[in-house]
């Protein structure tokens, strides 16, 4: 048996695009027979960016200077190993007992097959855990010509596939992304696929017009508006909703400019800010229906839809997801496996196992690449 071949104790950590924090999971990974993965969550955190550091990372997104990104990597690096370190002493487990670090990092810059870049010095967190860290999961799938995105399908399809029929897998973070994984053990490909903003353009809707609020705590907002029809329609009338797969997409895309534009158009049609904020929520859940309607083929179309992610937090969302995409069943993704809140950095956990392995962490599928890759770099401890 090798060194991966065992369980293994490690930390996934992620910053994801709607800048909330970082999340941090403390995961067991065991391969209970050759090809099956177990994947226990053991404990799970979110520190959150204070304003200045929100502003801070939204500021050198969308200008920084060289300095500026070369300082932000650094601190980063520090903030990613303090949530590191704070999920291990909440479960009491010291930094010895674990075999690595998986660190996303937070994207600054994607642009498919391009360049995907993703700041946060993983020689800092080695040297404030002493535990060797994967990261830099994206860039060899684009040197692949891939998009380097989505890459939870490669865990979506080995973890939480379904025994009797195909499942979607539905992330409603800044942005929204579907897996549909075949029956496991099947190894038919996935389609899988970033649908547009997830939180992204409800948050910044929020920000913008509920000043001192950061997102629409429970829908309360949105349950009190009306989606305007025609901004809906001009809101998807972009021409990223109408590309086919390979697709992704981010804060470059549905950053404030595509908010703002919204905003506009329902100021212009005398829309209050609460129908302001239900028709960011129209947008999001159409754009995730029609994508589903769109590009899942027949004999791939899901029993049921497994929703996971912040904006599974959202009931106006949600319902408003229900109604976008009908026909499977719809369910929480903690219903079923663990909490939901957990799953981008639990899965990047499980990501960087492959990685230490040598095995596949892309499905070539869903990012576009020439080929199946072992993703990553690797930091020693
Ligand atoms: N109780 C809640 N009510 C409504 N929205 C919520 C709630 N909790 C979290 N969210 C949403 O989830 C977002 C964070 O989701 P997350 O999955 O971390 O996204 P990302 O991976 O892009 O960081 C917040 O910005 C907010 O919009
Ligand atoms: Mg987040």
């Amino acid at each position: 048996m090798t060194e991966a071949e065992r369980a293994m104790l490690a930390v996934g950590l992620m910053s994801g695009t709607s800048l909330d924090g970082v999340s941090a999971a403390l995961v067991r990974i065991a391969e209970p027979a050759a090809g099956s993965y177990a994947l226990d969550l053991l404990a799970f955190l979110t520190v959150p960016y204070s304003d200045p550091e929100r502003d801070r990372l939204g500021n050198t997104i969308t200008g920084g200077s060289a300095r500026e990104l070369a300082l932000l990597d650094a601190d980063l690096g520090a903030w990613l190993a303090g949530a590191a370190l704070a999920v291990l002493a909440r479960a009491g487990v010291p930094a010895s007992a674990l075999g690595f670090v998986a660190s996303h990092g937070q994207t600054i810059w994607h642009e498919p097959q391009r360049a995907s870049l993703q700041l946060g010095d993983a020689a800092v967190i080695a040297e404030r855990l002493g535990v060797r860290v994967v990261s830099d999961f994206r860039s060899r799938d684009v040197a692949a010509g891939g998009h380097g995105a989505p890459l939870v399908p490669r865990a979506d399809r080995l973890l939480f596939a379904r025994p009797d029929g195909p499942r979607a897998l539905l992330n409603l973070g800044g942005i929204a992304n579907f897996t549909v994984v075949p029956p496991r053990g099947s190894d038919a490909p996935v389609v899988a696929l970033d649908t547009g903003p997830g939180v992204m353009v409800i948050d910044e809707c929020v920000r913008r017009l509920f000043p001192g609020r950061r997102f629409d705590e429970d829908g309360a907002i949105a349950r009190t508006g009306h989606a305007v029809g025609d901004v809906v329609e001009a809101s998807l009338a972009h021409p990223f909703f109408a590309a086919p797969p390979p697709r992704s997409t981010g804060r470059e895309v549905f950053g404030v400019a595509y908010a703002h534009r919204l905003i506009t158009l329902c100021k212009e049609r005398g829309a209050s800010a609460a129908d302001t904020v239900a028709t960011a929520v129209a947008v999001t859940a159409r754009a995730i229906g029609q994508a589903a309607e769109r590009f899942i083929p027949a004999q791939l179309c899901p029993l049921d839809i497994v929703r996971s992610g912040g904006g599974a937090r959202n009931p106006a969302l949600v319902r408003c997801v229900e109604e976008a995409w009908r026909g499977p069943e719809h369910r929480a993704f903690d219903d079923l496996f663990f909490d939901g809140d957990a799953k981008e950095a639990a899965v990047f956990a499980f990501l960087g196992y492959l990685t230490l392995a040598g095995r596949t962490g892309n499905e070539p599928a869903a990012t576009g690449a020439r080929g199946p890759r072992v993703l990553g770099r690797i930091t020693p401890a």
